[in-house]
């Protein structure tokens, strides 16, 4: 099918060179070796169904076991970091403990799949495409090199996407780039739609990651040395999965002071779809792996959890292993206003109370701290870019570089140019996200696309207000209305054009800019006979700097929160043994329900808090939350800890995630097998 393509059959995805169709060797269930064009879907899916594909069946690895068995890396993507002194710090210990730890992956489960709308030769463009994708500049440039055709002729567009987490960014450019080539083929319009089990068959997830680790501490429960080994599971080629794996690298750490590290990553190659870019980038793995290697020393040392936790804080000044400083750090204000709101010891207390009284059900309590840090991880994925015009009327009409996917970006934005041209929201409209505004304009991605496409629109902003000075001057009581209309009367137009771009400060070895911070506290309430529990209560303080719409900010965390909380207690994702997805659909894969939202959830914003780095002292804040729901799984942990007690089991445990029933059960000590 290879041969459809007029141009060339590889794309850039990410990081690496990839087919769009295979040519030669299918490298996984999914993997895509051509596409059926028709009048209807029907008819497509008919013939889809009378296509014999005769497969010469070759040895395949399908786990981070067999990869690590079969030496199966992306070993170009290795990272091996050394800092501080390894040897002394696990000299200076008095004890040492040892573990594994895993986390299953995730799927993206946007509202709406995948979706394109490719039109050939439409006016002087080879290639119009409305694209559910949020990299649209990427797609183009893979449209044009498929197609065999100048940037110029390619104009990718969209109004906005159904959802996406992060599942739009390089499978968008694969599937757009498809869709595309098919239009070029029978030269018609093109619409292709991926059907919710065919979306999840043949797309990528969140990775799923091993970590092994050993960690020295003093018997106060001070770490003096880490040796962390983690393996991701990339998939059967390499897009975004070193990114995601080398955020978790940096992310590794959280808010605490680890002074001597060992971290080698390994990127695991198997014959599995890709994995790709998720919500959170790495970060809420890396969370879930410190906070376990804490959860295990507090066991040993016998400290309780909140003492383990503050033992190892960050403080203001500290170099942290990368050689950052920490600066501007509001996690202690975050910590003790969640600690305090949730009336955490009083509660601690209680689910004491509680659990000396049931035998079969068992509460846990759970605080943790979270640090996230602002890239771009380079220059170009910081750049943004705003075109806006003043109508005749008045009335303002911005198109900008960033996507909105239901994260509130277009509401932003529109905030910001009101701010500016003080003039009210309802003058302000937002139009397409299209290639053919600019050249260039960075994906929207890690959270900074608010800092990006804003800052853009407030440098556009700020010269039309100069623009429009001197009709100020001159009509200090009229209104926007009366001055734009004097403009276009004296025979002028009213645009600007804004670029900005944000890169990781030059002398830093961290991409970091700037760090948001959060606590969350939760409560879960088990049913030891069937290992299901309920979220009773979660309080969260988050820092979102001077946030620019709050209303926007809390559901952002909320739903942070509850996808995330999916991650780590929920979700599963199962493969038959020749890799095949078993569970492609909502009635297989326990997706968080309402009834997973926890009974009692309070959400606060830090009062107080600043950002001299980013627009008007906000934040970022459309990732950082997830990574606090780990708070529910430590929570389960600690219910399950007390079950255990129960029955004489003294000795720490590991809990892999997500925390399924069967895990739960497992962990609890069966004790209703025993019954
Ligand atoms: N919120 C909704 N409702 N839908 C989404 O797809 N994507 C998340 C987050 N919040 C997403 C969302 C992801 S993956 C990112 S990177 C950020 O929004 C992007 O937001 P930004 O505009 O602040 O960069």
């Amino acid at each position: 099918m290879s041969d459809a393509v007029a141009g060339k059959n590889n794309i850039f995805l990410g990081s690496a060179d990839q087919k769009i169709f295979a040519d030669d060797e299918v490298t996984c269930v999914g993997h895509i070796i051509g596409g059926i064009v028709a009048e209807d879907m029907h008819i497509a899916r008919r013939a889809v169904k009378r296509i014999d594909v005769d497969y010469e069946e070759l040895e395949a690895i399908l786990t981070i076991e067999d990869s690590i068995e079969k030496g199966s890396f992306y070993h170009d993507r290795d990272i091996d970091f050394e800092g501080g002194d390894i040897s002394a710090g696990f000299a200076a210990s008095d004890d040492i403990i040892e573990g594994e730890t895993r986390l299953g992956e995730q799927e993206h489960f946007y509202m709406e799949p995948h979706s394109y709308l490719a039109i050939p030769d439409v006016g002087e463009y080879t290639m119009e495409l409305h694209a559910a994708g949020h990299d649209l500049c990427s797609l183009k440039y893979a449209i044009a090199n498929a197609l065999g055709s100048d940037y110029s002729k390619i104009n990718c567009k969209t109004t906005r996407l159904g959802g996406s987490f992060g599942g739009k960014d390089s499978y968008a450019i694969l599937f757009g780039t498809i869709c595309a080539v098919a239009a070029n083929t029978v030269k018609k319009p093109v619409r292709l739609v991926l059907e919710r089990d065919e979306d999840m068959k043949i797309s990528g997830k969140r990775m799923g990651c091993l970590a092994k680790y050993k960690a020295g501490f003093t018997k106060q429960g001070d770490i003096k040395a880490v040796d962390l080994h983690v393996y991701f599971h990339g998939g059967h080629t390499e897009e975004h999965q070193f990114f995601t794996m080398l955020w978790a690298y940096y992310s590794f750490g959280n808010v605490y002071n680890i002074c001597n590290l060992r971290y080698a990553g390994r990127l695991c190659r198997t014959n599995m779809p890709s994995n790709t870019a998720f919500r959170g980038y790495g970060q809420p793995e890396s969370v879930f792996i410190m906070e376990s290697l804490l959860t295990q020393i507090a066991a040993k040392c016998n400290i309780g959890q909140t003492k383990i936790r503050e033992i190892q804080f960050q403080k203001e000044g500290d170099l942290t292993i990368h050689g950052d400083q920490v600066k501007n750090s509001c996690i202690n204000q975050c910590w003790r206003d969640c600690l305090l709101r949730s009336d955490f010891y009083n509660r601690q207390e209680e689910v004491l109370k509680f659990n000396r009284m049931h035998k079969w059900l068992k509460k846990g309590l759970a605080v943790v701290p979270v640090a996230y840090g602002f890239g771009p991880p380079f220059k170009k994925g910081g750049q943004g870019f705003a075109y806006v015009q003043v109508q005749m009327d008045g009335s303002v009409l911005i198109s900008s570089g960033g996507v909105e996917m239901g994260q509130g970006l277009h509401t932003k934005l529109i905030q910001i140019a009101s701010y500016e041209l003080d003039v009210p929201t309802d003058y302000i409209y937002m139009s397409d996200t299209s290639t053919n505004v600019s050249p260039f304009f960075a994906a929207t991605i890690q959270s900074v696309s608010t800092e990006v496409s804003g800052k853009a629109v407030k440098i556009a902003c700020e010269k039309i207000r100069e623009q429009m000075e001197p009709y100020v001057s001159a009509n200090p009581n009229g209104t926007w209305k009366d001055r734009v209309r004097q403009v276009y009367d004296d025979g002028e137009i009213i645009l600007a054009t804004g670029h900005s771009a944000i890169a990781p400060e030059k002398d830093s070895n961290m991409p970091f800019r700037y760090y948001s911070y959060g606590t969350a506290c939760s409560e879960v309430e088990l049913d030891c006979l069937t290992g299901e529990h309920r979220l009773l209560r979660t309080d969260i303080v988050m820092d979102c700097g001077r946030s620019l719409n709050p209303a926007i900010d809390i559901g952002q965390i909320e739903g942070a929160f509850v996808q995330g909380y999916g991650y780590f207690m929920r979700e599963e994702i199962m493969w038959s043994d020749k890799g095949e997805l078993i569970n492609s659909g909502p009635g297989m894969y326990r997706l968080p329900r309402v009834q997973d939202i926890p009974r009692e959830f309070n959400v606060e914003i830090l009062k107080n808090s600043d950002n001299p780095c980013n627009i008007y002292s906000s934040k970022g804040i459309g990732e950082p939350p997830l990574s606090l729901a780990v708070s529910a799984f430590f929570a389960l942990k600690e219910a399950i800890r007390s079950a255990r007690r129960d029955i004489g089991i003294e000795e720490d445990f590991s809990l892999d995630a997500p925390a399924v029933p069967r895990r739960v059960l497992q962990a609890c000590g069966n004790q209703l097998l025993k019954k």
